[in-house]
Parts: structure tokens; C-alpha cells; sequence
């Protein structure tokens, strides 16, 4: 496995123990990083701070994306622990309930900007924050999570589909912006997975149905799938690769009928 060893890097988007963020942390530490976990709200902070527990040496933070005042708090905290990093992973995303079951036509203007704000935005205020950090380490690889419903229609992941359309969109800006400075960034798009944030897609068991009949691979992927291809776009070994959005999904993307 791709060597993240001497590095350091911060991991939004733990929620519990099937978070894609919890695999990748656990990746991570394993491939010698030391990490910044962040949770949102009181509500998680014990399950992530437990969860902390079983790495080497972890920050832990709160962080709500939406606030401006937080992110800067996460910066100066990760500067005086770390004295610089090497990485992010970006794995918050959310929309109401109601957006992910009601007809696409009925989706709220509130609605539409808060998941465009937490989902793609925050991107782009994490990766502002980085940038003085990395830039004293010389360079940084940046690493988001999205799905396949930025370019296709599955049912019922509506305004989710618009803001990973708008997030994937971002990784390519700010790739642009951010490579002369030898910062990468690159997204993983992952197969439907079992986790908090998609148990709020009405219907979610079918899209992993229909994953299990027609992928090449006859099924899904797991968070550990999706932590190796994250710890390989974070490592060296992908010192090649930005702008990328790169595929760990069982191959469904490719298939039509
Ligand atoms: N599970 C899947 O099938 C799947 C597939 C492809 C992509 N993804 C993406 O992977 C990422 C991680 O999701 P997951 O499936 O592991 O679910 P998850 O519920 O474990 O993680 C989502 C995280 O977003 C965080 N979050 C929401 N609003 C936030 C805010 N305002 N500030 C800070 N954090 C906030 C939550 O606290 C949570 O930790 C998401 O971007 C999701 O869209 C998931």
C-alpha cells in the first residue's frame, strides 16, 4: 500500500464507524500519517472522539462547515499541533430529507443552497484554509468524495446531484488554481454504500440493488475499497494525478444496458 508516512492531514466527515471518512482515517494512520479528525455538533463528538481513540496521536475538533469562524479555528489549531499539512479529505455532505424523497420539482430554494453550501462550497472554503499550510510544506494533495448522480439521474438523490455536479466542477478549479503550487485535487466517486448520510435517500436499498446486478464486478464497494484508492491519491504515488475523479465503484459508470 501507497506510504503516507511523516505526513499529516485532516479528515472531515466522521460521523460513526461506517463513515467513508472513518475508513480513510484508519487507512491513513495505518499508512503512518497523523490526523486531524474533525465532528459536527455536540451530537457526534463522543462517537468520534471514541473512534479517535485507535489512532497514533489524532487532533480532534469541531468543525460545521457552514461556519467561516470554525474553519479558521480548525486551521490555527491543526498550525500549532502539526506545523503544516499535507492533506484533506472532504467527506461532509447533506441535503433535508424531504429533498431526497420529494418530486425534483418540489426542491426548496433553502434547500438548494444549503446542500450546495455544505456539499461543494465548503470545498472551496477547506481548501483556502490549507493552502498557507501546505504551501510550507512545499505542496498537498486534496481529496473529496462524490457519486455517480453528479452526471446520471438515480432516483430520489435530486438536489444531491446538482451540488456533487457542482463539487466535481470545483475539483477541476481549484486543481487549476492550486497546481502551480503543487497542491492536487481529486475526488473519489464511490458506489452506493451503507452509511448514515445515504440512509437519507429515499429508496437507497434499490440503487444498491440494481449496483449488485448490472456492476462488471456484481456489486458494490466498501469504505476499505474506497480508503486505498483515497490513501493513493493522497500519497506520492499519485503525484501525477489531479483534476481527477476517479472511479471506485465496481464499474457500474460504464455500464448502459
Ligand atoms: N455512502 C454512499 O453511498 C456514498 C457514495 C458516494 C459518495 N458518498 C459521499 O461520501 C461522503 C461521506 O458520506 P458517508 O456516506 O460516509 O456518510 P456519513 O453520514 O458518514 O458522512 C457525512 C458527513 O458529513 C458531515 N456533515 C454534514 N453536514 C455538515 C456540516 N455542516 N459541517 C461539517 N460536516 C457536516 C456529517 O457530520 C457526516 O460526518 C459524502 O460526501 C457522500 O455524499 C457517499
Amino acid at each position: 500500500m501507497s506510504s503516507l508516512a511523516g505526513k499529516t492531514g485532516l479528515i472531515v466527515g466522521v460521523a460513526n464507524k461506517r463513515s467513508i471518512a472513518w475508513a480513510i482515517a484508519q487507512a491513513a494512520s495505518a499508512a503512518g500519517a497523523r490526523v486531524a479528525l474533525t465532528f459536527q455538533g455536540e451530537r457526534l463528538e463522543e462517537n468520534v472522539r471514541d473512534l479517535a481513540e485507535g489512532l497514533t496521536d489524532p487532533l480532534v475538533m469541531p468543525l460545521d462547515v457552514t461556519d467561516d469562524g470554525q474553519i479558521a479555528r480548525v486551521f490555527e489549531e491543526i498550525d500549532r499541533g502539526f506545523g503544516g499539512l499535507d492533506f484533506v479529505v472532504h467527506g461532509a455532505a447533506y441535503a433535508t430529507r424531504e429533498d431526497l424523497s420529494n418530486p425534483f420539482t418540489q426542491t426548496t430554494r433553502e434547500g438548494f443552497k444549503m446542500a450546495l453550501d455544505i456539499s461543494a462550497y465548503s470545498l472551496i472554503a477547506l481548501s483556502r484554509g490549507a493552502l498557507p499550510l501546505m504551501e510550507r510544506k512545499g505542496g498537498g494533495s486534496i481529496l473529496t468524495l462524490t457519486y455517480l448522480g453528479s452526471e446520471r439521474v438515480f432516483q430520489n438523490y435530486n438536489v444531491m446531484g446538482v451540488a456533487k455536479a457542482a463539487l466535481e466542477s470545483t475539483v477541476r478549479y481549484l486543481a487549476a488554481d492550486l497546481g502551480p503550487k503543487k497542491i492536487r485535487v481529486n475526488a473519489i466517486s464511490a458506489g452506493p454504500i451503507k452509511t448514515l448520510a445515504s440512509s437519507g435517500v429515499s429508496g437507497f436499498s434499490s440503487i444498491l440493488q440494481i449496483y449488485r446486478d448490472r456492476a462488471p464486478l456484481r456489486r458494490t464497494v466498501d469504505t476499505a475499497e474506497v480508503a486505498e484508492a483515497a490513501v493513493f491519491l493522497l500519497s506520492d504515488a499519485g503525484r501525477g494525478v489531479t483534476a481527477e475523479v476517479l472511479m471506485v465503484d465496481g464499474g457500474y459508470h460504464a455500464t448502459g444496458m
